[in-house]
């Protein structure tokens, strides 16, 4: 945790105090560390840096305009799967042409908007789209670069709520259909069938569903090619998991010696589109005590964070490393449940955890929350949007200011006829 670290035992994001930030900007907070994100970049590209592949980042995980243009500047491209996402990433001045766009209901509102700005790919979910790209892209003379979207029907073993690579889930085109989809392709006007595409899941901690996804993926582009089909790329997904809890997750190098193994050899690019691995262990959300509450079965610390800001302790069963920001160093420890104030039983941040005492107004961080964690926030009980702070050395910028009860009200309306 060397972007997290203690000095005379107060949790630091790089140079900068996290009591310092509490003070300053309030909490709950995200707080994202500039380095760790470097670096991680630089691990993930370094271990693939003799295979010809683009790394796309996946918006998803964290769509902030700072933590996009942090990522592009160091040479990624995105990974899209809305207008909306589209659209931050050419904001955040990510290249049209390094911009890939997935997802299985892409409108022809949306398809247009990337057609207009020339995208690098769209990842074809279905027939109906792959007619509806080719539409759109007709009534405005041009011609779409398409990969079709293979569902290996593998086991991803992750949570099920996170697993598309198997045929039951929603996501991609069996292997079964892809000749036939490439021969239709060919046949429609305006689309271009220049690849295939894959993801089968997120926050993967085993390489062997990658191993056998990639295996079928290389076989199908054999068999393709040798059916006279001008394939030029191979897109892996993303899906690389971290490590939180206890988790052990692999190493970027023992993901690129699959990724070699496996289609190093076939003569096409490759791309792949990292999320969670990018931002996940970059960031952390910083909470304050509000309360603590002795029950007879349990302890109860009561933050002012809540599920609305941080959903995935309580959507995905995840486990946050939970840090006092100071007196960490207490040895008497005893179990607590880390809630939020929102009046719903799965309102809480983590549970059973072993802490010291903790008092009301204590700052507690929750870590390993850069990706999916204030994307997914919402403003459930009437809770504002948190703000989003960028550390980089000493240096700390607020990078989406907290939102306000005001905004929330004025973004109603109360029609004439009621008043
Ligand atoms: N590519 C596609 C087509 C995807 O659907 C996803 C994630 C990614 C790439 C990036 O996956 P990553 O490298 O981040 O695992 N909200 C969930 C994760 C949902 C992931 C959805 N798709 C969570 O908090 O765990």
């Amino acid at each position: 945790m060397t972007h997290f670290h203690r000095r005379s035992d107060v949790l630091h994001v790089e140079d900068v105090a996290l009591p310092v930030l509490a003070d300053q900007v309030g909490t709950p907070a995200y707080v994202y560390s500039a380095a760790a994100i470097r670096s991680r970049y630089t691990a993930l590209s370094e271990a693939l840096a003799d295979l010809d592949v683009s790394i796309h980042y996946a918006v998803k995980a964290n769509s902030n305009q700072a933590v996009i243009k942090l990522l592009g500047g160091m040479g990624a491209g995105a990974d899209v799967v809305s207008a909306g996402e589209l659209a931050r990433a050419l904001a955040a001045g990510i290249p049209a042409d390094q911009i890939v766009f997935a997802g299985v209901g892409k409108t022809k509102d949306e398809i247009r908007q990337a057609i207009d700005a020339d995208i690098h790919l769209f990842s074809v979910e279905s027939q109906p789209e792959l007619e509806a790209i080719s539409q759109v892209a007709a009534s405005v003379g041009k011609s779409a670069r398409v990969a079709l979207r293979v569902n290996p029907d593998v086991d991803a073993k992750t949570h099920a709520k996170i697993t598309t690579g198997k045929a039951e889930n929603k996501f991609g085109v069996e292997i079964g259909f892809a000749a036939d989809f490439f021969t239709r392709a060919a046949a429609l006007p305006a689309v271009r069938a220049v690849g295939l595409s894959m993801h089968i899941g997120s926050q993967l901690l085993d390489l062997l569903p990658y191993e056998a996804a990639y295996t079928r993926m290389a076989d199908l582009a054999r068999d393709l090619m040798r059916k006279g089909h001008a394939l030029e790329l191979l897109d892996l997904g993303g899906g690389l998991g971290i490590e939180y809890g206890a988790d052990k997750a692999p190493t970027p190098k023992d993901y690129a010696d699959v990724v070699r193994r496996t289609v190093g050899g076939l003569g096409l690019k490759l791309a792949i589109e990292p999320g969670r691995w990018m931002v996940g262990a970059a960031g952390l959300l910083l909470t304050r005590v509000v309360y603590v509450k002795e029950g007879s079965a349990k302890r109860f610390v009561i933050v002012d964070g809540a599920m609305n800001d941080l959903i995935r302790p309580t959507l995905y069963e995840a486990e946050h490393r939970v840090e006092l920001v100071s007196g960490a160093s207490e040895t008497a420890q005893r179990p607590a449940d880390l809630v939020g104030p929102i009046c719903e039983t799965g309102d809480y941040l983590a549970r059973n955890r072993d802490l010291p005492l903790v008092n009301a107004g204590d700052l507690i961080a929750f870590l390993d929350a850069g990706a999916y964690g204030a994307v997914m926030s919402s403003t459930y009980n009437s809770r504002p949007l948190v703000p989003e702070i960028l550390v980089d050395g000493a240096k700390w910028a607020v990078i989406r200011e907290r939102e306000t009860v005001a905004h929330l009200i004025a973004r109603d309306t109360v029609p004439e006829w009621l008043v």
